[in-house]
Order: C-alpha cells, then structure tokens, then sequence
C-alpha cells in the first residue's frame, strides 16, 4: 500500500552547499543550502533557492555572485552552525574558525578548508514563492589538489561529501561504491 504525505519537498539526497558571500559591506558570510544543484551543464551552473529573510539574499544580489562550497564529514558541525545563526548578527566565519579566502573572478569569499568550491556569478534569478531560486553560472571550480587521483578524477572517498535528509532533518555521510554509471546492458 501506499500512502500520500500530501505536498512534501522530500528528495534523496539532497546536498550540503555552503554558500559564500560578501555582505553590502564587505564582510564574508556562509549559509548552508540544501535546496540546491547542478541545473545546466552548457553553460555550467547552479541553483540554490534561498529565503528573502537569509542575511546571504541581499548579499547575492548586491555582489551578483555567490562561490557554493562543498564540505567534508570533518566540519560537520561548522556547517550546521552555520545553518542556525545568520551573519545579520554574528560573523560566521570567524565564530567557526572557517577562513574566507577572496575570489578573483567574483565577488564573493570562498572556504579555504572546504574541499571544493563553485565560483560562480549570478545569472539568474526566478521567484518562485517562499524561496527565490539564484542560478549561478560556474565561472571556475576549484579543489584540493590532493583530492584529484592520478586519472584526474576527483577522488569522492577523500571528499568526504555528507548529505541532509529533510524528513529527519538529519544528516547522512555517502556509502561506498555501488558499480559504474553507464555500465548497464
Ligand atoms: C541543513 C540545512 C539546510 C538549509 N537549507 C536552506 C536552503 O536551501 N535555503 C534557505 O534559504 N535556507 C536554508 N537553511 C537555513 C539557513 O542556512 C539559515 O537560515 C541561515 O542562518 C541563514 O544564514 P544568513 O542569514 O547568514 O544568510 C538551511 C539550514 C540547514 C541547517
């Protein structure tokens, strides 16, 4: 049997994305995102959907760019900090001990001790509702080198990626490798 939930945002996985950015003033924030991914592979981008009421809104559209940083298990809680408290009032890098680290394509930080970062400036924004969706097209991405294995690959058993289940609001580190994509018969 199946049972209706009615109209649930519920999907699996969805990311863990740091966003960075600099406020009207300069100074650097981070907000974490899981309403969020990739959206078009030519040009590249992404999309996260972000509140009017996050303190990162209006730092998006002031810059016109945002970086969407990828964590590792290792700062896990960093990244919910930074989920729970708004950079209106706090300066979330320096209460996490996270360093911002300035872009030099857009105006936005990056997190030097997160492994991979999407640089990335604005190109569009869609108001949907609640949430207003900002696609940012990936001007460049940048990863730790030790991350990359010798076929050039980035190596996602290092990354250590971790993903948030909305339903438990819980978060979930990936399992191993099931087989090849584009292996099937
Ligand atoms: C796991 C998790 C996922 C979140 N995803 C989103 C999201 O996709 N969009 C959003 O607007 N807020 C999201 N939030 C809430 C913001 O991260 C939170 O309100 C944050 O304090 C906003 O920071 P700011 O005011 O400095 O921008 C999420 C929070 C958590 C803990």
């Amino acid at each position: 049997m199946k049972k209706s939930l009615g109209r649930k945002t519920i999907i699996y996985p969805h990311p863990v994305l740091m966003v960075g950015t600099y406020d009207v003033n300069g100074a650097p924030n981070i907000m974490v995102a899981s309403w969020g991914g990739i959206c078009c592979s030519d040009p590249p981008c992404v999309a996260i959907s972000v509140r009017e009421s996050r303190y990162t809104y209006n730092s998006i559209l002031a810059n016109k760019a945002f970086t969407v940083n990828i964590p590792s298990v290792s700062h896990i809680k960093e990244v919910d900090y930074a989920g729970m408290y708004s950079g209106s009032e706090l300066n979330k890098f320096e209460k996490t001990g996270l360093t911002p680290v300035k872009s030099d394509l857009v105006k936005a930080p990056y997190v030097k001790e997160f492994p991979l970062t999407l640089i990335c400036k604005l190109l569009k924004v869609v108001e949907i509702g609640a949430h207003t969706q900002f696609i940012g097209e990936i001007m460049d991405t940048i990863v730790d080198e030790e991350m990359i294995m010798a076929s050039g690959q980035l190596d996602i058993e290092q990354i250590k990626p971790f993903i948030y289940d909305s339903s438990s609001r819980s978060y979930y580190a990936i399992g191993e490798k099931l087989m090849d994509a584009y292996s099937s018969l």
